[in-house]
């Protein structure tokens, strides 16, 4: 299976700090927000990776993240020059995608709790063995601002809309989907939305309307956060902060995700943490590396 986020957009509601940084590149605490999402791939055992961003924003980060090789994954790159439509990944990136099934994610969602990498391995499964997409679904106060999913009793998707005016459930359809391969055929028909997006709902209500779409809800104890104003933003990263220091566990950081999945060595984690021991997250990094090499 072949990763994309997507961190394009021109993230006004965070002017002025993204008038001159992509909103992705920027930090949630002690990192780039665009970590968090590629760590969710990389969990899912995603190793060939598009990242899709605005033409003045690539350039950062292709010096952030360079071609992945340090990580064992390959990144590459592409441009959305406009801001047209979640959909649209899958028609810029129909190359890079080839024959392959593909998860797409959201280059500013953050998630975090027990249970998740189980759950990203049921997306990859449904798309490789029962040719189905799978999306997530977040109970919120406030579903109107989402893409709305209405389940009946056993959880099977009835409906699913676009920021509807009165939402039939309280259930967000988060930045993650899975699709098998004919997404990219099933991306080059949808037609622009009435605020002139090619919609990721579109390509949702497809596969609903042909019984090839899973929802899977996260529960109670699971975080999604939303990132898109400063205060959100702001919470996100006390977020992350909280339970870092609680738990002594970082969140989405993508060395450590590498060396877990078995992607890259102990040896390889340790020489990758040499260069920031200056910082928490370097040492972090490196204790990690050490413990793992004694035992
Ligand atoms: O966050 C989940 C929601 O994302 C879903 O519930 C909705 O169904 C889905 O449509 C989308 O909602 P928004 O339309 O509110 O997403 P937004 O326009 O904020 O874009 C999400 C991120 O993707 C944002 O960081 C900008 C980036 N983006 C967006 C568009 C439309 C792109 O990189 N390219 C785009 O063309």
């Amino acid at each position: 299976m072949k990763g994309i986020v997507l961190a394009g957009g021109s993230g006004t509601r965070l002017y002025p700090i993204t008038m001159g940084i992509s909103k992705q590149l920027i930090p949630v605490y002690d990192k780039p927000m665009i970590f968090y999402p590629i760590s969710v791939l990389m969990l899912a055992g995603i190793r060939d990776i598009l990242i899709i961003s605005t033409p003045d924003d690539l350039p950062g980060f292709r010096r952030l993240l360079g071609d992945g090789t340090r990580l064992g994954v390959h990144f590459s790159y592409a441009e959305q020059p406009r801001p047209e439509g979640l959909a649209q990944a899958f028609i810029i990136g129909r190359e890079f995608i080839g024959d392959e099934d593909v998860c797409l994610v959201l280059g500013d969602n953050i998630f975090h709790g027990q249970g998740f990498t189980a759950m990203l391995e049921r997306g990859v499964r449904n798309a490789a063995e029962r040719n189905t997409a799978t999306i997530f679904a977040y109970p919120v106060k406030d579903p109107h601002r989402f893409g709305v999913v209405t389940l009946d009793d056993d959880g099977m998707p009835l409906r699913i809309i676009e920021k509807p005016a009165e939402p039939e459930s309280n259930f967000a359809v988060v930045g993650l989907y899975f699709y098998p391969n004919d997404v990219v055929d099933i991306a080059a028909r949808v037609t622009p939305s009435a605020r002139g997006e090619l919609e990721i709902t579109s390509v949702n209500h497809a596969y609903l309307e042909q019984k090839r779409l899973n929802v899977e809800c996260f529960g109670r104890g699971f975080s999604w956060l939303d990132t898109g104003t400063v205060d959100s933003l702001m919470e996100a990263s006390s977020y992350v902060e909280a339970i870092q220091k609680r738990q002594g566990f970082f969140i989405a950081a993508l060395e450590e995700v590498a060396f877990r999945r078995g992607f890259i060595t102990a040896a390889q984690l340790k020489k990758l943490a040499a260069p920031m021991l200056n910082c928490d997250y370097g040492d972090y990094l490196n204790n990690l590396a050490n413990r793992c090499l004694k035992s």
